[in-house]
């Protein structure tokens, strides 16, 4: 059935819908949820917090690796069975939604629609043109789809996410996601500025940019690239803190660690994915540099900001990969000594370069490399925040702590977690903390009087 756009039955039909959007994987993936959240109530849709209290439930899912993939099936089980007892329509969006579209919307799956990243967009209408059936929007656009930013629901009020581009040309042989989000396109500058000033007039003290691979930003019209960008948003009042992500090593150039040195706002912090220490791993990767030019640009980054605060990504057990060139990865691990590593088992993909290699890693080798790797960064991460025990460092707070709400909980310009003790709720405000003890992974402290 085909409900009319602008017609009342419309109105209706948005006002009794209550939605819930459950987010699997990264940064993009809840500032999509965001924007789908502001699609739906900006016809009137309410937001629920709970699956039970919903009428729609919409699942933004992640294809990235096997696991990402597993927990969406399992979920599904759950929903289906809820919706054995009641009304409820069920949307798939996200990485998954675009590689299993067919299977997904199986007569008996439960699964009422589904959408691929590049078709949030089109969301209200589809929902309304397919009003009682079946229905799948999974085409790229090559044009970038603008989502209007006034009516995102953000999670903070505080911190932001800022989308500036979307999709990724570099066909790493490992990922997925060329496959699920399809080709570079980039945000309009003039769009992007628009909702940074919006964000700082309502109060945010913190954004981060988001895309795959940020530093390959460019808007064709006003042939401004990323750097400029960094430097534009840093001249906004109000925005205290400017950080961003993915970058790839390979985009990362000079002018932008430049950007990011000058710009007094832009956070000394850069999440640069390594994936393997051994240049023949990479080479086989197709991540398009070597050990020895990602350590050059590790080094250019710290000679221009001494202090700054690195984390990346690694990925274990890659087809191949022999012992030594797994020892490679250990060597920079303490070489480069991280703040933070995000450490995975390589799990073959489909559609992807390296599925089509003899995944010939045993799973007890990848466990126990992952293990070294875990250990390694562990104590690393341990000596360098013991490091800081006794400083006063200063700390964006978030709000209360969600284990202990005897605390308040806020990152630092490191991007680290801070639990700190304070007379007075800080939330929204910049504080100085002086840190009393830490884990390897997170650093306690209490409210300091001055920096
Ligand atoms: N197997 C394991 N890890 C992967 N990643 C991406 N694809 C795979 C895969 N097939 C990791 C990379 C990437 C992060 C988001 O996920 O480290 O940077
Ligand atoms: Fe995947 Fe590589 Fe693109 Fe990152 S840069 S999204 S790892 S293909």
């Amino acid at each position: 059935m085909n409900i009319e756009a602008g017609s009342e039955k419309k109105q209706v039909y948005f006002k009794n819908l209550k939605f819930y959007i459950h987010t699997f994987g990264c940064q993009m993936n809840e500032n999509d949820s965001e924007r789908i959240g502001g699609i739906l109530a900006q016809e009137g849709a309410q937001k629920s917090n709970s699956l039970e209290n919903s009428n729609l439930i919409i699942v933004n899912t992640c294809a990235v690796r096997q696991k990402s993939e597993e927990k969406l099936f399992s979920f599904l089980g759950r929903l289906t069975r809820i919706k054995k007892r009641k009304n409820l329509i069920i949307g798939i969006v996200g990485c998954v939604a675009q590689l299993h579209r067919a299977q997904l919307l199986e007569k008996n799956s439960g699964v009422d629609f589904v959408l691929g990243p590049d078709n949030y967009s089109d969301l209200n209408q589809v929902i309304l043109k397919h009003f009682g059936e079946k229905f799948m929007a999974t085409r790229w656009s090559r044009e970038w789809k603008e989502i209007p930013s006034e009516h995102i629901l953000r999670k903070s009020d505080i911190s932001a996410f800022v989308t500036i581009m979307e999709g990724c040309n570099n066909f790493c042989s490992y990922c997925i996601v060329p496959f699920t989000r399809g080709r570079e396109k980039f945000r309009p500058f003039s769009n992007i500025i628009k909702e940074v000033r919006d964000l700082a007039d309502n109060g945010y003290k913190e954004i981060q940019f988001l895309g795959q691979n940020v530093n390959s930003y460019g808007d064709a019209s006003s042939g401004k690239d990323f750097s400029a960008l960094l430097r534009e948003v840093n001249s906004i009042p109000g925005i205290e803190w400017i950080r961003f992500i993915t970058s790839h090593p390979t985009n990362f150039t000079q002018d932008i660690a430049l950007a990011m040195k000058e710009g007094e706002k832009i956070c000394p912090q850069l999440h640069l994915p390594l994936q393997s220490g051994s240049s023949s791993v990479l080479r086989r990767m197709n991540r398009g540099y070597t050990r020895d030019e990602y350590l050059e640009k590790i080094k250019l980054l710290r000679d221009l900001m001494p202090g700054i605060s690195l984390s990346t990504d690694i990925i274990v057990g890659f087809p191949g990969e022999t012992e030594k060139e797994f020892q490679d990865t250990l060597k920079i691990l303490e070489e480069v000594r991280y703040t933070n590593i995000f450490s995975f088992r390589y799990s073959p993909r489909p559609l992807t370069a390296a599925s089509r290699m003899r995944d010939d890693v045993p799973f007890e080798v990848k466990k126990r490399r992952l293990i070294e790797v875990q250990e390694l960064q562990k104590s690393i991460q341990l000596e360098k925040n013991e490091s800081m025990v006794g400083r006063v460092i200063k700390v964006l707070c978030l709000g209360k702590s969600k284990k202990n709400p005897q605390v308040f909980s806020g990152r630092n310009e490191g991007f680290q977690v801070v639990n700190f003790k304070s007379p007075k709720d800080l939330t929204g405000e910049f504080a100085p903390v002086l840190i009393t003890s830490c884990g390897p992974h997170s650093l306690q402290g209490e409210k300091a009087n001055n920096y």
